[in-house]
């Protein structure tokens, strides 16, 4: 028995592996076909490369609740979530109710809508925020925070924390999962393209730290000081595992942009309105300067938003009263000197032309204030403990190299030799018992996401019964590796 440091035999991993997903392969014929015609008209066969997996990704028909069905009427309990977007459960009733009557009605006005103005109202209410704007996806609502950090504060730079994803703008697209002979020095971390396509430039202006190590990143700031706008940090690294703040972690964060005159921007992509009503900032207690919302908040339609402290969020109205317009000398003449602001512009561009649009504004008014209210999260939480040490039970009794972890309803079983604190420990990852595991799990009924970077997500429709036949499925993916 060829037996590793850790513990399990690898030839049975690759065994169960190989043989998962060749019943994989005999599950989904019509994927698989579908696959193949996608190739012609797709680049990877997908609308985003992050649904390209191998050896092809299930293509679905229907959802409702906890449940997807696959192209070939495979049905599984989906713990996947679409990335997490689904806190709210697919097709929740009321959601869907309310959207009938909204396709019904004009779906793009690119005129405002009252709806627009209570969902800002609601997220003004969970995230203690003076003014919110929205956009159409996370990507766009970091960029946006980026770039108002960077109107109120006229600097350029930015630092963001390797490991961590924040959508998919050049000026974060850098050091997500950078090779080992790239990514530099544990105390200087070199920041590395995720795409090929993205000037050097741009690349020039994102500093890059390790997440959790705080005193590293003090040392950056201070060799970078009075250049850096924003720092960008998912609270909770979600594109890999599950990482949690070490205690103290976000509060050093929060006094180091204060100490330094930086705009502390909170993605809360993944984390808001999921891990509590106040999403992050509740949970953990400290307050970004901008937040960055997507995801869950629209209950499965697309939409985005940030928002924040009226002094940083107003540089959309004007400069004035900006650090920008301070460090200028203050008011000059008339108003603000435009030689002195390349293009002479006197505020921050936000535009886009589905922002605010009544279908997405209307999904997530409904979602907020009828789905994810205050009284689900006690349950979704029981429910993900439940699920949490149910899995560290079946890995404790069959000594399974890897740990179960979750942060409110979102979690994993992360196969590393330790607990990771950061991207470098994560790439200790065994991905072929990952691999094993997911197909073992998908064959079964039970959808995880197709990337051990991702996490389950559980929603307000998912059951206890649920958890419990994901746990008993998983308990016999063990006792199969042992056996
Ligand atoms: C933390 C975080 N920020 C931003 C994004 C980008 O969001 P979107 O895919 O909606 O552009 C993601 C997507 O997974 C994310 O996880």
């Amino acid at each position: 028995m060829t037996v590793t440091g850790r513990g399990i035999d690898r030839a049975r991993v690759a065994e169960i592996g190989q043989r998962e997903e060749a019943e994989y392969r005999r599950r989904t014929p019509k994927s698989a076909a579908l696959f193949e015609r996608a190739r012609e008209a797709l680049p990877l066969g997908v609308a985003s490369s992050f649904q390209a997996y191998d050896p092809y990704p299930l293509f679905m028909t229907d959802a409702r609740g906890s449940r997807i069905w696959d192209a070939d009427g495979n049905e599984y309990i989906d713990f996947d979530m679409a990335f997490g977007v689904l806190a709210a459960g697919h097709s929740h009733p009321i959601l869907a109710e309310a959207l009938q009557r909204r396709v019904a009605n004009g779906t793009c006005y690119t005129f405002p809508v009252e709806d627009g103005v209570a969902l800002a109202e609601e997220i003004k209410a969970r995230f203690d925020a003076d003014l919110v704007r929205f956009s159409n996806s996370g990507t766009e609502a970091t960029m946006d925070a980026i770039r108002v950090a960077r109107g109120y504060t006229g600097r350029e730079k930015i630092v963001k924390f390797e490991g961590g994803y924040h959508g998919h703008h050049d000026d974060v697209l850098v050091s997500i999962q950078p090779p080992r002979d790239a990514m530099g020095p544990d105390d200087q971390p070199a920041t590395v393209p995720a795409s090929a396509g993205i000037p050097r430039s741009r690349v020039a202006e994102t500093v890059v730290a390790p997440f959790n190590e705080p005193e590293v990143l003090a040392a950056i700031l201070e060799a970078h000081r009075g250049e850096i706008a924003a720092i960008i940090v998912e609270p909770v690294q979600f594109n890999i595992g599950v990482v949690p703040p070490k205690p103290g972690f976000l509060e050093r964060l929060r006094e180091l942009a204060d100490a330094h005159g930086i705009v502390l921007i909170f993605d809360e992509v993944k984390t808001g309105v999921v891990l509590a009503w106040g999403g992050a900032f509740e949970h953990f207690g400290v307050k970004p300067d901008l937040f960055c919302l997507a995801k869950s908040i629209g209950g499965g339609i697309p939409i985005g938003a940030f928002g924040g402290r009226r002094e940083v969020m107003r540089v959309i109205e004007t400069l004035e009263g900006s650090q920008q317009f301070a460090a200028m000398g203050g008011a000059l003449g008339t108003g603000i000197d435009r030689t002195t602001i390349p293009g002479g512009a006197t505020r921050v561009a936000h535009l886009g032309t589905f922002n605010g649009n009544p279908l997405s504004m209307t999904a997530g008014l409904v979602t907020l204030t009828q789905i994810l209210t205050r009284d689900v999260y006690p349950g979704l939480n029981a429910m993900a403990e439940r699920l949490t040490s149910g899995c560290q039970g079946v890995i404790d009794e069959h000594g399974l190299p890897g740990y179960a972890i979750n942060v409110g309803p979102k979690g994993c079983v992360m196969y590393t030799p330790g607990r990771v604190t950061n991207y470098r420990d994560f790439i200790g990852l065994d991905s072929e018992l990952w691999s094993a595991s997911f197909y073992y799990l998908a064959n079964r009924g039970i959808l995880l996401p197709p990337g051990p970077d991702d996490q389950w997500t559980l929603s307000v429709q998912h059951t206890e019964d649920e958890i419990d036949r994901h746990v008993e499925v998983f308990r016999a993916f063990a006792e199969e590796l042992a056996a």
